[in-house]
């Protein structure tokens, strides 16, 4: 694979300017293709990655429709079946919060130093330097408001997908108990919206497309059918995902409307989170075959890398420098930026502990993890362990404890 990305690169680099970035667009659409070697998960990520990565389906300025095709799962009995939601349930009820009462009137200039959205240090001008891209003091500031923004923008997106996938799921899951909790995260998800579009549309006055992995991801999960897919996909792995990022801004910024803004949002994400770990849990032990296990633990991993490797902010690269680097210099200079290289420990010390409770980390896939590099994360508490107290203590420690 090492050489094929090789010789893709070489090969782009032969081309005019103008046609390079396009030329390797595509190639990295073809590649996502190529790298998933079973049929089963390329039926179910395939057509996605074609909407998302070809056809740029998010990217068209018009409303996308997804069909659905799950089935709404109707009890007319009304069971006490899940204590454990329902105590989630209870607490998600207490736990609900008035958007209107963050402190708007906050006054927010994306462009003063002294209260930053993020500090200098998240994206180290050295590392800039060392790709061969300087920016006077007044571009850097200006930068560092499009990558603010560009994240913000991003989470806003997946939270639209979160709002819909939990609706989805609230309809298709056979728990009673479920579905009174899924209201809530319905409820929380809308609420998310609110916030994000909110504060980018007032105080920083930008709004950036949809990333095209993020766009596959959601299209995937919420055409596929099956109710556990769903949740794998949203409430483990797009909501890994969430507070990764939601916990590295978080910790990173200095603006305090912002800061407040995440700390509620990523209360409500512990909860669901934890609603997806006691979902599946038992489903994944007990209720599948050895075949649907082990599709489960390969688009795991297969996201998980997918995530990992993908998510490098080329709407940013086609603002700032489409004349300057080429999109293959752009992947590694994002790849040594120290607030991305946070986002990752965050992310993978949330996501792998939750994988192993689901029972997804099973023997036969832990040489991949390995492999990968995230066996690091293997001993963490998932968060069926962690309160949203417990995580915000974490992430407003000095230093990041969960990677040692
Ligand atoms: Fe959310
Ligand atoms: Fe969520």
């Amino acid at each position: 694979m090492l050489r094929q990305r090789f010789n893709t690169e070489r090969l782009v680099n032969l081309l005019p300017q103008r046609m390079r970035a396009q030329v390797d667009e595509f190639f990295e659409a073809l590649e996502l293709l190529a790298e998933i070697r079973d049929p089963r998960l390329l039926a179910s990520l395939g057509p996605a990655g074609l909407r998302g990565m070809l056809l740029k389906r998010g990217k068209q300025g018009a409303p996308t429709r997804i069909r659905a095709s799950h089935k709404a799962h109707f009890d007319w009995s009304y069971p006490a079946d899940q204590p454990e939601m329902a105590e989630l349930y209870r607490r998600a009820k207490q736990g609900q919060w008035d958007s209107d009462a963050l402190p708007w009137s906050t006054d927010v200039d994306p462009l003063n130093p002294e209260v930053p959205l993020i500090p200098s240090s998240f994206i180290d001008p050295r590392v800039l330097h060392k790709h061969g891209v300087y920016l006077e003091p007044a571009d850097e500031l200006k930068f560092r408001h499009s990558v603010t923004a560009w994240m913000l923008s991003q989470f806003l997106h997946g939270e639209q997908g979160a709002l819909y996938a939990a609706a989805q799921v609230t309809e298709a899951v056979q728990f009673f108990d479920g579905k009174l909790y899924g209201a809530t995260q319905v409820m929380d998800e809308g609420r998310h919206v609110e916030v994000f579009s909110r504060y980018l549309e007032q105080k920083l006055g930008r709004l950036y497309l949809i990333n095209d992995n993020l766009y596959v991801l959601i299209d995937a999960l919420m055409s596929d059918s099956r109710w556990d897919m769903k949740f794998l996909g949203m409430q483990i792995m797009i909501e890994g995902l969430a507070l990764g990022a939601f916990g590295t801004l978080y910790r990173q910024t200095r603006e305090p409307l912002l800061k407040q803004l995440l700390r509620m949002v990523i209360q409500d994400e512990a909860r669901h989170v934890h609603y997806g770990v006691i979902a599946l849990r038992d489903h994944f032990q007990n209720e599948l075959s050895e075949r649907e296990r082990h599709e489960r633990e390969d688009w795991a991993y297969e996201v998980a890398l997918l995530m990992r490797n993908r998510f490098l902010a080329y709407e940013i690269h086609e603002e700032w420098f489409p004349a300057t680097l080429t999109r293959a210099q752009w992947r590694r200079l994002v790849n040594e930026i120290p607030g991305m290289v946070e986002f990752r420990q965050v992310m993978f010390s949330r996501l792998v502990p939750n994988l192993r409770e689901i029972g997804l980390m099973t023997p036969r896939i832990l040489p991949h993890y390995e492999r990968a590099g995230l066996m690091q994360y293997f001993g963490g508490k998932a968060a069926t362990q962690m309160t949203a107290e417990s995580m915000l203590a974490e992430l407003d420690r000095p230093q990041l404890l969960a990677t040692a």
